[in-house]
């Protein structure tokens, strides 16, 4: 695959890496599409017991999703890309495997969203945390707005979706985002699923499956898409995302 690279530390653990390091591991629609096939392809492999997510390259993580493909898109084309990508995460927050994102630079947007939907997140002192997307004249699109709040409480996502700010590691732990600071967040996933892998394969799976039981009740990206793709109708999208392309500062008139 053109956008994903994926190689088996051993029989049971297999690391998958988003390979656009030239633009920072965005996401695009053909990564998501290949992530969609990848990911049936492994739940297959019953040998396989966690999963690995990481960046190419040594500055990002995942920067988001691919805002020089989102700025052209209209309504529709918005609604379609934030279900593929809601769709693409649920599948990866219900794998059967336990799946750790090793967050190697920037986690950013979509990029955030990708990380909220592994089990387990472990970064680095240079991992770095936003949802951007307000700043772009749009809102989250693949689950930030449901998962975020899970993981560190209502206000505090709150706080990260209107303000954009960007967050280091240190504060990504101490909310919770976390669960780890390490030099090397794939080497210590690896010691991580080492562990897990000794333990009773199918109990960590029912464990999994009665943690995520509850926690799917509760998230609704319906609407999150609809809110989104909304969003693709308006003047501050388009100044927002040509801003960005432009590498300029955004002036949006809709005040
Ligand atoms: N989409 C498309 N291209 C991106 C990108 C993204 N999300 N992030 C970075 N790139 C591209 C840059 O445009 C640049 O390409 P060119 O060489 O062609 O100019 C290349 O990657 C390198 O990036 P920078 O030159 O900007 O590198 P930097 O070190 O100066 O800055 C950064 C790094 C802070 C990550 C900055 O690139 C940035 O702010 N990126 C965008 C982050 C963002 O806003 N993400 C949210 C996207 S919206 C979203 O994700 C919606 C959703 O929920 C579905």
């Amino acid at each position: 695959m053109e956008n994903l690279l994926y190689e088996k530390v051993n029989e049971n653990i297999g690391i998958l890496k988003i390979n656009r390091a030239k633009y920072m591991n965005s996401l695009n629609k053909e990564t998501l599409n290949e992530l969609d096939i990848f990911l049936d392809e492994i739940e297959k492999d019953k040998n396989l017991h966690v999963l690995i997510i990481s960046g190419e390259g040594e500055k990002a993580f995942v920067a988001g999703a691919d805002i020089k493909q989102m700025k052209a898109m209209n309504c529709v084309e918005a609604m379609r890309f934030s279900k593929l990508g809601n769709k693409v995460f649920k599948k990866i927050e219900n794998l059967q495997k336990v799946v750790i994102g090793a967050i190697n630079g920037y986690c950013l947007g979509g990029g955030l969203e990708l990380a909220l939907a592994c089990d387990i997140r472990i970064g680095n002192e240079k991992s770095k945390f936003a949802q951007p997307e307000v700043g772009l004249g749009i809102i989250p699109g693949f689950g930030a707005t449901q998962r975020l709040s899970n993981v560190v409480g209502i206000s505090k996502a709150k706080e990260m979706i209107y303000t954009g700010d960007m967050i280091g590691s240190k504060e990504a732990l101490r909310i919770g985002i976390l669960n780890k600071i390490e030099e090397d967040p794939i080497k210590e996933s690896i010691e991580m699923a080492n562990k897990i892998i000794k333990k009773a394969p199918i109990a960590v799976k029912q464990a999994k499956k009665a943690i995520n039981f509850a926690y799917n009740k509760n998230l609704c990206t319906d609407y999150e898409v609809e809110c989104f793709s909304t969003c693709f109708s308006t003047t501050d999208q388009k100044e927002g995302m040509s801003a960005f392309d432009e590498k300029r500062k955004a002036n949006f008139l809709n005040k």
